[in-house]
């Protein structure tokens, strides 16, 4: 870590919001609608960096994933939208987690090549190599039940490793299970299940209560207006 948050300069607007671009911003935007907060350019096509919304001294920020905790932890916004699985890698130090918005579901697995011996290996207590982006959680699940494992980072298309040769094994994200599918490889594992949590920066929740908490109930009611619509 880098710096001290108190030595950064103010948010950019009253409030400042931090979602994680792709496929999480689709389901958060009609959330965040439900919660009468509108994002006045669209943010699938504006050019622009910090978007307005309908709320006066509410701005939006579109950010790659990873980057969510960080601008909110460092209080450079004051909440933000990201997943469980990009929270893990982070840590979740300085950030308040109040709420799991069900949206952005997936799960994160342990996947082979169709017909690879995994469990063969695993009952041998074999070295296996497993290529991943969650490099901390796959660490720590791995550990759990006394693996050795060589980890190796990478930043997409994990799918590729176990086909190319590179890993055993990869520990990835399964949604639909179509790139699976197409790609020959099978789940073996499941680590856990994954979905999209609201994260608050502590220090926000203190100084700008009065513009938080409210955004945080809203957004809280809209969430169990959503699970009772679908249940
Ligand atoms: C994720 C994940 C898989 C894919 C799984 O990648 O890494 O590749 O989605 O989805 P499916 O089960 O519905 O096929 P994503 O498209 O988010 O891009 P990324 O590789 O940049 O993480």
């Amino acid at each position: 870590m880098t710096g001290s948050p108190s030595r950064l300069p103010a948010p950019v607007a009253a409030l400042t919001i931090a979602l994680s671009k792709g496929r999480i911003l689709d389901e958060t935007l009609p959330l965040l609608a439900a919660a009468g907060l509108v994002p006045l350019e669209d943010p699938e096509t504006s050019r622009k960096l910090i978007l307005p919304t309908s709320r006066e001294g509410v701005s939006l920020v579109v950010l790659r994933a990873t980057d969510v905790p960080t601008y909110v932890e460092y209080g450079a916004a004051d909440l933000g939208v990201a997943g469980k699985d990009v929270l893990l890698e982070h840590g979740g130090d300085g950030l308040y987690q109040p709420l799991d918005l069900g949206i952005g579901r997936c799960r994160l697995v342990v996947a082979t090549r169709r017909g690879y011996d995994w469990a063969g290996l695993v009952q041998r207590g074999a070295r296996v190599r497993v290529a991943t982006k969650y490099v901390r959680t796959a660490r720590e699940h791995f550990a759990a039940k006394g693996m050795h494992v060589d980890l190796i980072k990478l930043y997409g298309s994990m799918e590729l490793a176990p086909l190319a040769g590179l890993a055993d094994a990869i520990v990835d994200l399964v949604s639909t299970g179509n790139t699976l599918r197409a790609n020959d490889l099978v789940a073996v594992e499941e680590i856990m299940p994954i979905s999209a949590r609201l994260i608050v920066n502590p220090g926000s929740l203190k100084l700008k209560r009065d513009a938080v908490k409210p955004l945080l109930d809203a957004l809280s009611d809209a969430v169990r207006a959503r699970t009772e619509a679908t249940a």
